[in-house]
């Protein structure tokens, strides 16, 4: 069967467009969040399942057409601080893309970023651990994440992936991540020209076609939907173990997501601007996605041989803490096996792990001894998936071979 052009997948997407302007969406799923809930306070009410990321979109697919792209992440491999200037010879329209891309909302706030980091070196430890095995675990339980995963070029390379995507969890919880010392700007600069790299090349596998559901994928609404599955997650989950998070914190926390959420291309009327609206907007997109499919399973127990086998954890307490973290029906859908003993050991004993570790959180001990033994954890982690290299993400130019 012959590759869809271009113009066909543009086509598809705009069939898609035309579907839900014609109310062919239903109504039990249409799109009723309100943009005032937003960081802009305002917006055009356009459902975010039919918005992706136009401006990069068509920037990559003209880099593709042009035969640029390793060329591009040859140039980019350099380019690693936030206030690096941009390589010389990166083609004209992507260098004016990046220049103004890489310039944060005019709503930042950068008291709440200190904070946020602040927050880390006293929380990063639990935060690393739900990013990587309770959202990690979660997005194979996010049918259309879970499909991308698989059937593009990272899913030929799933060490490779997550070392990638363990980058970005780092650089957010690293000073400065957003400042020119930072590389947090840089590093979503990256990943935004990525996702545009997988809308142009994933609609072209023989995978993808045969069992599509969509004919563009990570939309603006998919994007938002792993961002709760990180931050919104992330937080219940640290309310429902009684971890005291201040007012202040738990701000500077959403903050650090939602210049997050902007610099991977979300329009800011779809960014939550609160925690309030966060819960409404995940209960709406998050919640109604999750079930399980092949590939996710499939991903999951790649995933568990890879971090039973990187991370030195025994299989049956990596079984255990995913299940504490995501509760017996994801655990079950992507078919987890129960672990009576450790089950009830992690059960058991975590709390009892924070209460001592909230014990240390509140003795006079800077935040930065608490930082620097989790930082010997996290540069651990990316030493190993990295395998001693420095890790850089890059568009990827092929789809999962096998
Ligand atoms: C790539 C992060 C949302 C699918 C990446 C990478 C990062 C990342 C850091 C680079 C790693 C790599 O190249 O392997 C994020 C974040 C998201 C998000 C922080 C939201 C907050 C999504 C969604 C999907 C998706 C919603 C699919 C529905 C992919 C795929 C790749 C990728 C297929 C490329 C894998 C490859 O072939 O190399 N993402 N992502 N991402 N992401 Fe995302």
């Amino acid at each position: 069967m012959g590759e869809p052009s271009r113009r066909a997948v543009l086509l598809g997407a705009g069939a898609l467009g035309a579907a839900g302007a014609l109310g062919l969406v239903s109504p039990a799923h249409a799109w009723t969040w309100p943009a005032q809930a937003s960081v802009a306070g305002t917006g055009r009410g356009i459902d975010p399942r039919r918005a992706w990321d136009p401006e990069a979109d068509a920037i990559v697919a003209d880099l593709f057409a042009r035969g640029q792209v390793e060329q591009v992440n040859a140039l980019l491999a350099d380019w690693t601080t936030n206030g690096q200037a941009l390589p010389a010879g990166l083609p004209g329209d992507l260098r004016a893309f990046l220049e103004r891309a890489r310039v944060l909302p005019a709503w930042t706030d950068a008291a709440a970023l200190a904070q946020a980091f602040s927050f880390y070196e006293r929380r990063g430890l639990y935060l690393g651990l739900l990013y990587g095995l309770g959202s990690g675990m979660m997005s194979c339980a996010i049918p259309r994440e879970a499909r991308a995963v698989y059937y593009s070029a990272g899913g030929a390379d799933l060490k490779d992936r997550i070392a990638k995507t363990a980058k970005l969890g780092y650089d957010l919880g690293a000073p400065d991540a957003f400042g020119p010392t930072g590389q947090m700007v840089v590093t979503a600069l990256k990943t935004r020209l990525t996702h545009s790299a997988v809308r142009h090349l994933l609609p072209r596998s023989r995978h993808w076609r045969s069992g599509a559901t969509e004919n563009l994928p990570i939309s603006q609404a998919d994007i938002l939907v792993t961002w709760h599955s990180l931050a919104t997650f992330s937080r219940n989950k640290l309310t429902a173990w009684q971890v005291p998070v201040t007012r202040a914190d738990e701000d500077a926390f959403l903050h650090l997501w939602q210049v997050t959420a902007h610099l991977l291309g979300v329009d800011d009327e779809y960014i939550p601007g609160t925690w309030d609206s966060a819960s409404r907007q995940s209960r709406q997109i998050l919640d109604p996605v999750l079930a399980p499919t092949p590939e996710g399973v499939k991903l999951a127990h790649r995933l568990l041989d890879l971090a039973g086998a990187e991370g030195g954890l025994s299989r049956p307490m990596l079984h255990s803490f995913i299940r504490y973290c995501l509760g017996d029906r994801i655990t079950d859908w992507l078919q987890v096996p129960r672990e009576p003993a450790s089950d009830r050991a992690v059960a058991e004993g975590w709390p009892h792990f924070l209460t001592f570790r909230e014990t240390l959180v509140g003795t006079p001990m800077p935040g930065s001894v608490f930082w620097a033994q989790d930082e010997f954890l996290r540069l651990g982690v990316l030493f190993f998936l990295g395998e001693g290299r420095p890790i850089s993400i890059t568009m990827p130019t092929g789809n999962n071979p096998n």
